[in-house]
């Protein structure tokens, strides 16, 4: 995959989590961001803190894990698409999960995305989150074509 905008940065959690909140500020209907990552290295934590932005700070914003997708209205009115793919074994096994009403319309995360990575849109953004050797902090790294995507440096 080559994409216009690539940056990555090293960031503690008050980072990351601001980097998610920045990122939210642009969002609109229609954009998809797929998060991969190990466990662990912070895909639900950077989706908390987006959804929050979107839909308000006390939004209780829980890992999709079990249930696979969770829906938010945002505060404008956009539906947010919250997804975890780490159980699907098969891409067939989406079509319950309503993933074309929110590539559609929708802002829409996905974890894990692996498994339908040639089906999303060319517009996606790919956020990827690494764990530090020797800290809490994390690598994240953005690869999109989205002109924005080179002013989330600017932490
Ligand atoms: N720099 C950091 N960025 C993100 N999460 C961090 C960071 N440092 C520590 N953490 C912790 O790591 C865990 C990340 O878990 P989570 O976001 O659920 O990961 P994932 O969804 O990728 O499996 C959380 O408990 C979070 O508090
Ligand atoms: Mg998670």
């Amino acid at each position: 995959m080559t994409h216009k905008n690539s940056f990555s940065s090293i960031v503690s959690q008050a980072d990351l989590e601001r980097c998610a909140w920045r990122l939210a500020q642009h969002a609109q209907a229609g954009d998809v961001f797929a998060l991969s990552g190990e466990v662990g290295a912070g895909k639900t934590t950077f989706s908390q803190a987006f959804i929050r932005a979107l839909c308000g700070e006390a939004t209780i914003v829980t890992s999709p894990t079990f249930t696979l997708v969770h829906t938010y209205m945002s505060l404008n009115g956009n539906s947010v698409w919250h997804y975890d793919l780490y159980r699907i074994e098969h891409p067939q096994h989406i079509v319950e999960l309503a993933l074309e009403d929110a590539l559609c319309d929708g802002i829409t995360l996905i974890e894990w995305p692996e498994i339908i990575l040639d089906t999303l849109p060319a517009h996606t953004v790919h956020i990827t989150f690494a764990f530090d050797e020797n800290s809490e902090y994390r690598t994240i790294r953005f690869d999109g074509d989205k002109p924005w995507t080179t002013i989330l440096p600017h932490l």
